[in-house]
């Protein structure tokens, strides 16, 4: 048990409410980008970052929540697996019986990228000593993740190359 309950359940809480306004102002950014206010973009761009800084210093004082490279990649691994098998697939049927085809199409690419981050993380177990050198680009409309090069078109969604964005 916890020495420090209340506190931990509120770290817990802030970083759920701050990652949230993290992407949340990130999407207004974009919206704001497309509407041709390119400072604000960057307002919301710059408070979207400090959320995530926010979120980031709750979940460093959270109990066990980072453990050592090895056991994160373990625990990653594990969300992506849940998340492929068992998460997914009851959003997917939800969205099926209540006829939402955005929702079912959103769901069911996020469940396939999902294998495929979980295979990207077992690959990483396996290689973690002789660390090897690999680009990665994400799929900025599905969020497959593409390792060497970006695909001329994405495997899940069929986005063009020009929507992946290479990782720093
Ligand atoms: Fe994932
Ligand atoms: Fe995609």
């Amino acid at each position: 048990m916890s020495e420090k309950p209340i506190s931990e359940k509120n770290l817990a809480y802030a970083f759920a409410a701050e990652s949230k306004a993290s992407a949340r102002n990130l999407a207004f950014a974009l919206k704001a980008e497309s509407e041709g206010y390119k400072q604000i973009a960057r307002l919301f761009r710059a408070v979207s970052d400090a959320e995530s800084v926010h979120a980031q210093r709750y979940l460093r004082l959270m109990r066990g929540k980072i453990g050592s490279t090895e056991e994160n990649l373990e625990t990653a691994f594990h969300n992506e697996i849940r998340a492929n098998v068992e998460e997914y697939p009851r959003l997917i049927k939800d969205a099926l019986e209540e006829g939402f085809d955005g929702a079912e199409k959103a769901f069911s690419q996020s469940r396939d990228v999902e294998s495929r981050h979980a295979d990207l993380y077992k690959k990483a177990m396996g290689h973690m000593l002789e660390e090897r050198e690999a680009d990665y680009y994400v799929c900025q409309v599905c969020g497959y993740v593409s390792e060497g090069e970006a695909p001329d078109n994405c495997p899940i969604c069929g986005a063009v190359k020009g929507k992946f964005k290479k990782i720093q």
